[in-house]
Formats: C-alpha cells, sequence, structure tokens
C-alpha cells in the first residue's frame, strides 16, 4: 500500500516538473494565397495535443494579416504537439490553407512555417 502511494506520488512529481505554461503568441501571415474572385479572409486555429484553445479573429481581404490574440493552456508539457490550422473564411466553406504542427519545447521560440496552399504562418510560444 506504502509503496503504491509512494509511486502515484513519484509520478505526480514527476509530471509536475515537467510542466509548464505554454503561451502562442504574435501570429501573422505573409503571401496568403487568394482564390480567383474571393478575398482571403484568413483566420488561425490552434490546438495543444487536441485539445482547442480557441481560435483568432477572421481577417478581411488581408494577404498578410497578424492576429492580437494570444492562447495559453496552463499544464502543458514538453514534447506534446502544438499545431496552428490556417483558414480562408469563406461563404459555402472555410479553406484550409496550411498545417504547422511541432512538438513545443521549453523557452520562447519563432517560426515560419510554409502553408501547403501557399503563404507563411509566423508564430512564437514561450513554454515554462
Ligand atoms: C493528450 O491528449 C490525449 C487524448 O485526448 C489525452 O488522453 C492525454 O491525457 C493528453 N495529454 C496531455 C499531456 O495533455
Ligand atoms: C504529434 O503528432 C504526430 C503527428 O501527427 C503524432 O504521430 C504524435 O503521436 C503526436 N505526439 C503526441 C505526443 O501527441
Amino acid at each position: 500500500m506504502a509503496s503504491t502511494l509512494c509511486l502515484v506520488l513519484l509520478v505526480l512529481c514527476s509530471l509536475s516538473m515537467a510542466q509548464g505554461q505554454v503561451k502562442v503568441f504574435n501570429l501573422r501571415a505573409s503571401d496568403l494565397p487568394s482564390n480567383l474572385l474571393a478575398t482571403t479572409d484568413g483566420y488561425v486555429k490552434v490546438f495543444y495535443n487536441l485539445s482547442a484553445l480557441g481560435k483568432t479573429s477572421i481577417r478581411k481581404n488581408d494577404k498578410n494579416p497578424w492576429w492580437e490574440e494570444e492562447f495559453i493552456y496552463i499544464n502543458a508539457l514538453e514534447n506534446y504537439n502544438l499545431t496552428l490550422k490556417v483558414y480562408d473564411n469563406d461563404v459555402v466553406f472555410d479553406d484550409l490553407l496550411g498545417v504547422c504542427q511541432r512538438k513545443i519545447k521549453q523557452g520562447t521560440h519563432q517560426h515560419d512555417c510554409f502553408l501547403e496552399k501557399g503563404g507563411t504562418l509566423h508564430y512564437s510560444y514561450t513554454l515554462g
């Protein structure tokens, strides 16, 4: 019984040591593609390990948008996935422009991610 408790506490302790807050910020994009007729109305959805942290506002008719929203997950673990999905808002359906996924690491990092359908997403995150 006592040894089980020890084991549980050990696991909890090592979990909490590797845990931290992840903050995603400074989201912007450049050269987002536009359809022939439609404008580019970009927004970004942010996920940590499959849980949705939220999405930015839609920047209408802007191929080089930036977003002021920040996204926070309190008990984030190193090496879990941070995923950002960039969409173009449309009347009929929203077009997925690209997915940016990487394993988070301690510290502050800035990344440029090339989107499958064109353009680049720039973002920063801090874990710790
Ligand atoms: C990651 O997501 C899976 C599936 O939803 C969940 O079971 C797991 O506890 C999550 N892990 C962390 C560290 O958030
Ligand atoms: C991160 O994403 C990759 C690719 O989708 C997946 O194979 C991997 O299991 C994910 N890692 C975690 C810790 O969820």
